[in-house]
């Protein structure tokens, strides 16, 4: 039996950091070697230009940061295939015909885009752009080109995928049963909190740390972290449930470290700058064999480069065979 494709991406309007590693990135090189899937990683340019449409060098550059994060991170390229979403033009046409199937209010009512509405202010005012608001059906085409089945994402994600499952149903119930109707797979990842305490890791907080930082960013991030702020002096009793340090030693650290710096955090027997340093060698050390591989591609642009076109180009193929049954259900196959 034909392996059923899933299909997961992200906006190249930055970096990766390893917010994105717990909370996706290191799911998505688990689906891909459990062998069971046939998975799909998009580039979601298009996407990206909804809200970054006055900075086109931003997407463009952060294109090739992200594929050579996911490579770095393990995404395999003979196992995942890696694709840039504007170079589909299927999915900006299915876009166009779906458009007809959702409403401009229900476009308003979904969770997600209402809460990034209320937190881009400063790029949209008071009136949002038609791009934006309808950048859900954008996404319901870019998994029902790839008869997308799987969706694993986090919560955040969640109603664009009931908002496509919705888009699917409608289009089947007027035109005939050719979409496949996706299902969300939350993925067990979890949200990493910033560096300075922060629920959310991310670039415009200035509180994230990259899959490329250098060891000597990565040491001077984590002397930056937020820590007990009741602790002055070293024999200070800490708590380390509210120290940023310890929040990151338990993602980091041997289950015998952590346990010794709750202890010794606890009973003022520990040094924070010690205990940074600590994390920080960690870090470098988990982080290294990431920051080999990426160094590698990026001194090979030209590798990374065959393996987006390639990607794009097998992406194609299986978008324009959708296209294909769509434009037959809609009597649009002129001439046929
Ligand atoms: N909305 C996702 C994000 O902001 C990116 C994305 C675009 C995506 N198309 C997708 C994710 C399709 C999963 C499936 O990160
Ligand atoms: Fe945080 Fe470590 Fe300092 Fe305790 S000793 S407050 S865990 S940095």
């Amino acid at each position: 039996m034909e392996k059923k494709r899933i299909l997961t991406g992200d906006r190249p309007t930055g970096k990766l950091h390893i917010g994105h590693y717990f909370g996706s990135l290191k799911k998505r090189v688990e689906l891909q070697e459990s062998g069971e899937y046939n998975p799909y990683i998009l580039i979601a340019d298009v996407q990206a230009l909804t809200d970054n449409f006055n900075n086109p060098e931003k997407v463009r550059k952060n294109v090739r940061e992200v594929a050579m994060d996911y490579l770095s991170v393990g995404i395999d390229p003979n196992k995942t295939t890696i694709y840039i979403q504007s170079m589909i033009p299927e999915v900006a046409e299915l876009t166009v015909f779906y458009s007809n199937l959702v409403t401009i209010a229900r476009l308003e009512r979904n969770p997600t885009v209402k809460t990034e509405i209320a937190q881009k202010r400063e790029i949209f005012g008071e009136s949002v752009t038609y791009g934006f608001l309808g950048y859900p059906v954008s996404q319901a085409a870019d998994i029902t080109a790839f008869e997308g089945k799987f969706v694993p994402v986090g919560e955040d994600q969640l109603p664009l995928i009931e908002q496509c499952r919705e888009i699917v149903r409608k289009f089947n119930s007027i035109y005939g049963d050719v979409l496949v109707e996706p299902e969300a797979v939350l993925s067990s990842g979890k949200r990493i909190k910033g560096l300075d305490g922060n629920e959310k890791m991310g670039k415009s907080l200035g509180n994230a740390i990259y899959l490329s930082d250098s060891e000597e960013e990565i040491s001077k991030k984590v002397m930056s972290a937020v820590t007990d702020p009741n602790r002055i002096k070293k024999d200070d009793l800490g708590n380390p449930d509210i120290c940023m340090v310890a929040y990151y030693h338990h993602l980091f650290s041997s289950k015998e470290e952590i346990k010794t710096v709750c202890e010794e955090c606890k009973a003022g027997t520990r040094g924070c700058v010690a205990c940074k340093k600590q994390l920080a060698k960690n870090m470098i050390e988990e982080l290294k064999p990431i920051r080999e591989k990426r160094a590698y591609y990026e001194a090979h642009p030209e590798e990374v480069d065959k393996i987006l076109m390639e990607g794009t180009k097998k992406a194609r193929e299986v978008a324009k065979q959708t296209m294909k049954k769509v434009k037959q259900a809609m009597k649009l196959n002129y001439f046929e």
